[in-house]
């Protein structure tokens, strides 16, 4: 059987990429704060092998005993594994001279360090176990094509490119092992909703107007995204150290 484990599980586009897992027979390990009790339900129901590991991927001391539970709930004889990086957050969204130190440092922990830390300790834990392991890592397009507010988010998630790169390199001619950054298109999740919700009622309408009057705008389901994403993956599509755009 194959295995993935991806964080940021509760909603959005972790949430569906979970789905898209499970239903095509993958056994999925989901970490985030909190649970989608639906989703532990229905792969009770449909006899899908889905273990959730309620933790706060900040709390970066604690990520070496993480890596261990990750690997110790995945079989032994398991063909693949997979790990999705999938857990972020966008605050803050703001003019560069109103940002505070408490602000920044939690996106770049949760968004940046807590990515590295994470996938250090699961290669030391992982070691040689299975024949073929992918580290896929969701990243922002806002790293080619910056946005204005959005500089923190931005910055984060360039260093998390720029990480992918490096861990690549670093496995180059091991065909067994891939690094891959992931930028998906806009999606229809608390992300972009919270970020509606701290903009003004103009931008909020230009946003509206934009996407269903001019249709210039197009903001996806993340079920679509995740389908897509897992075509991807499961087809060992991506070579190691390349970054995939929706175009
Ligand atoms: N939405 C978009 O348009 C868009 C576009 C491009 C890229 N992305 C990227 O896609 C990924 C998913 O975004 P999304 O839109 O699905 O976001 P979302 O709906 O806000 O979901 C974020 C997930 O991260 C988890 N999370 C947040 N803080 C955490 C923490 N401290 N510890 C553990 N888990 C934590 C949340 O679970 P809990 O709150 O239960 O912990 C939740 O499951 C992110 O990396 C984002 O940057 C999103």
């Amino acid at each position: 059987m194959k295995y993935v484990v991806i964080t940021g599980v509760s909603r959005g586009l972790g949430k569906s990429l979970a789905k898209a897992f499970l239903f095509s027979g993958w056994g999925v390990i989901g970490i985030s704060r909190t649970s989608d009790g639906g989703l532990e339900e229905e792969a009770k129901k449909m006899g899908k092998s889905y273990v959730f590991v309620p933790w706060d991927l900040t709390e970066l001391e604690t990520l070496e005993s993480l890596a261990e539970k990750m690997v110790s709930l995945v079989p032994g004889d398991s063909e693949e594994v997979v790990l999705v990086h999938n857990a972020g957050e966008m605050q803050p969204v703001t003019e560069i001279k109103n940002l505070s130190y408490k602000e920044v440092e939690h996106n770049f922990i949760l968004n940046t360090v807590s990515v590295i830390v994470l996938t250090a300790a699961f290669l030391r834990k992982v070691g040689g176990r299975f024949p073929f392991l992918q580290l896929v890592f969701i990243s922002s397009r806002s790293v080619i094509s910056p946005r204005r507010l959005w500089a923190v988010y931005g910055a984060a998630k360039a260093g998390v490119d720029h990480f992918v790169s490096s861990l690549a390199l670093e496995y180059k001619g091991k065909d067994n092992m891939r690094a891959i950054a992931i930028h998906p298109p806009a999606m229809d999740t608390e992300m972009r909703k919270n970020y509606l919700k701290r903009r003004s009622f103009l931008f909020w309408l230009w946003d509206w107007i934009e996407r269903y009057v001019l249709r210039q705008k197009k903001v996806y389901d993340p079920d679509l995204v995740a389908w897509k994403l897992f075509y991807l993956i499961e087809k060992h599509s991506l070579p190691s150290g390349s970054v995939w755009r929706w175009e």
